[in-house]
Formats: C-alpha cells, structure tokens, sequence
C-alpha cells in the first residue's frame, strides 16, 4: 500500500468515525438497554432483527451495518487473526467474560466470542464500551483489531479490550447464521 492510499484510509475512517460517533453518543447509551430491558412483544422483535448477506466479505475485511441505530461490524477474521486472538490467555484480560449475548456467562476465550467453531466469522456492537465513540478497524490499535481514538482504547482481533479506559470488551449481540451466507442480528 502506498503512503497516499494509507493517508486516504485513515482520513475516510476518521471522517466516518466522527459522524457516526457523534450520533452513537447522543443515542446509543439509550436505545439499546432500553429495547432489552422493555422485553418487546413479538411484532417489536422482528423489527429489531434485520439479515444481513455476508457473502461478499472476503477474509480479512469487515462489514458495518446499521442494526437499531447503532453500527455493528461484521468481521470475516484471517487464520492470523484468528490464532492471535486464540493465544492470548484468559489472565491476560481486563474483562474475562465472553459479552456475547449468546453465550451469556461464558468466559472471554476467543471461541466464546466468534460465532462458528473455526471463529471465522466475529460480529460486534461497533460501539466503545467507555463513552460510545466508534472503534477504527482493519487491525488498528497495539493489539491489532480495533482502536478507539477518543480516549486510546486498544481492542484485540477478538474484540477485546486489552489498553484504555474502555471497562468492558465490545458486546456480542444475538446473533445466528440462517443459512452459509446470512447472519441474522436480533
Ligand atoms: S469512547 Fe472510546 S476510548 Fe473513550
């Protein structure tokens, strides 16, 4: 990659970081505590659950869609990835729990993360857990995964929070293959 290309891939991720950070601040502490605590009724729920094809992401890419007006990223890992996230052990970690409201309780091992056995596939909330800014991807941050430049939280290829003042690893949402190449949120 030349200098200029990498120039323009920062400056675009930081363009999209400050308008979707901003609007992650003013309503995302709200809107996602509220839809679970509020136990919706079933017409709610399918409007809280969106599909999305992923079967245009190559490995070492990510998507970010939009799911109940916050970004979610869905992150095709490399084996690379993959393995770092995979070495790290438990101790290692400031949060040791998994966050991922489909594995409530489990502890924060990368397979506890990743949505397939082979942890090919990792879907996050795309949200800092400390004040609500949006993460930068692609292996960005000390631990190569994610990094959140408002107050330099790093996150690892498994979405965790490993250096800043972010409390918690970045939270798996119910989430589920419907078939090979749709993952459906919520
Ligand atoms: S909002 Fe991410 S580090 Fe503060």
């Amino acid at each position: 990659m030349s200098h200029a290309e990498d120039h323009e891939g920062t400056r675009r991720d930081f363009l999209y970081y400050a308008t979707a950070g901003a609007g992650a601040v003013a309503t995302g502490a709200a809107v996602w505590p509220l839809v679970n605590q509020m136990n919706p009724s079933a017409d709610v729920k399918a409007l809280a659950s969106i599909r999305v094809d992923v079967s245009g992401v190559e490995p070492g890419t990510q998507l970010t869609v939009k799911w109940l007006g916050k970004p979610v990223f869905i992150r095709r890992r490399t084996q690379e990835e993959i393995d770092l996230a995979r070495s790290v052990a438990l101790e290692d970690l400031a949060d040791t729990s998994a966050e991922n409201a489909n594995k409530p309780g489990a502890d924060a091992s990368d397979e506890n993360r990743a949505m397939d056995e082979n942890g090919e596939w990792l879907v996050m909330m795309g949200v800092c857990t400390h004040l609500g800014c949006v993460p930068l991807g692609d292996g960005a941050g000390d631990f190569n995964g994610w990094f959140c430049p408002c107050h330099g939280s790093h996150y690892d290829t498994s979405g965790r929070i490993r250096k800043g003042p972010a409390p918690t690893n970045l939270p798996v949402p119910v989430a589920e293959f419907v078939d090979e190449a749709t993952i459906k949120l919520g």
